[in-house]
């Protein structure tokens, strides 16, 4: 169980708050490079409950700086992208992407105020399609050479989507299998396909081990007593999960905190052998996003349900995977009160991966680095993501993955 102390401790992400210090060891995602096109405007974000403002500096550089400027607060994304900077509309400061203010063009010109200045800056590096930024104490800790992030653009695929609920209602749900046999059910014949085996044993045995970034959850369901189909669920802390999906490589789900009541949910897939039509989700997303990338279906009109089309799909909600998700992570409210929850046998996932937060959050207040962070020339453990395994009952399914070289992709059209 979850005490409402434990529960401020794991949802509250600003400055300052021991979960934000946690999520500031971290490199977190910023902005989807399509959202900041070259020679675009800037771009106002709020992330873990800090504004600011992402531009891209002269030859195209990300570069992140609070919002509000040093001098009177004027808003920096109205500025001026010019002279090696971001220059305020309001008396014409000019900050470098080091926060260091080059230019107080108002004041006298014997003045040497402005090297005393220091706006807030944070590093970013743009990698894999995204932006990424560290907003960390002292030196930047490394982003692990993940595979998404390292893999040739046109085998992979980003997309984001806001969601109205705090960042672990969100990872949460791409942490818990035993909703893909409830939530996501559709009416499809499809006998062979992780969905199917989802839909025929709702009573999955679960699992967990600890692993170098996180937590492994395993779903283990029995196909007819013959075979066993498991799935497997990464938690990489402190914020993203990574599944099987319907490539040959994995997918992210990546819950990056605006604030405490609101977070944007990335998704990463690729591919290792083909490639996936670079931006088929964002080109698919106008459908169901708006451009701000807001779900049309919504909390304002009820996410669309329709009550007479139950027998076609679990939820009443049509196809869509992220309607549903987000139907349901966003149910509870704002901020989830875990005090009030009862966690059943199927949540052992759910009761690791607190586990696991709670120790990391922990170890950044005893000073130590948690999990999966690297420093300097360290070395850093791959993230090994376990994809899903259909195996002979009579297989011990724990020992599947002994030697990893030998394990067949299995693409189970599957969903975290
Ligand atoms: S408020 Fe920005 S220069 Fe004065
Ligand atoms: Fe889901």
């Amino acid at each position: 169980m979850t005490t409402s102390e434990e529960n401020a401790l794991l949802i509250q992400t600003g400055p300052g708050t021991p979960c934000g210090e946690l999520h500031r060891r971290y490199w977190q995602p910023v902005a989807l490079s399509q959202e900041l096109p070259p020679g675009g405007a800037p771009l106002t974000v709020r992330l873990l409950s800090e504004d600011l403002v992402l531009f891209r500096a002269d030859g195209g550089r990300p570069a992140l700086l609070g919002l509000h400027c040093a001098h009177r607060g004027a808003d920096l994304s109205y500025g001026r992208i010019e002279d090696g900077g971001l220059r305020c509309i309001y008396h014409g400061w000019l900050y470098d992407v080091n926060g260091r203010c080059l230019e107080q063009p108002g004041e006298p010109s014997s003045s040497t105020f402005h090297e005393r200045i220091r706006h807030r800056a944070y590093p970013c590096q743009e990698v894999g399609g995204i932006i990424y930024t560290y907003m960390g104490p002292g030196e930047p800790t490394r982003l692990p050479p993940f595979e998404f992030v390292r893999i040739a653009p046109e085998n992979r695929d980003n997309m984001k989507s806001f969601a109205d609920c705090n960042y672990l209602q969100g990872n949460e749900g791409n942490l818990d299998p035993v909703h893909l046999s409830f939530l996501h059910q559709l009416t499809i014949d499809e006998p062979e396909s992780g969905r199917a085996y989802n839909a025929q044993c709702r009573q999955p045995a679960i699992e967990t081990e600890d692993t170098e970034f996180g937590v492994r959850i395993y779903a283990v369901r029995s196909v007819s007593g013959e075979r066993n189909y498991v799935r497997v669920t990464n938690f990489i802390l402190p914020n993203f999960s990574a599944v099987t999906g319907n490539t040959d490589g994995y997918t992210v789900n990546w819950h990056v905190p605006i604030d405490d009541e609101h977070h944007w949910r990335y998704f990463i897939r690729f591919s290792r052998t083909q490639p996936l039509g670079q931006g088929n989700w964002w080109r698919g997303s106008s459908k169901s996003l708006t451009p701000d990338l807001h779900l049309k279906k919504n909390r304002a009109n009820r996410y669309g349900q329709d009550r007479s089309s139950f027998d076609q799909a679990f939820a009443g909600l049509g196809p869509d995977f992220l309607l549903h998700d987000t139907c349901a992570v966003e149910g509870p409210g704002p901020i989830e009160d875990r005090a009030e929850e009862h966690l059943a046998y199927t949540d052992r996932g759910i009761v690791a991966s607190r586990a696991a937060l709670l120790q990391a959050i922990r170890d950044v207040q005893e000073g130590r680095d948690p999990k999966g962070v690297a420093r300097g020339p360290s070395a850093q453990p791959d993230l090994v993501v376990r994809s899903d395994a259909l195996l002979p009952a009579s297989v011990d399914w724990r020992h599947y993955w002994d030697d990893e070289s030998l394990v067949p992709e299995l693409t189970s059209a599957g969903h975290g």
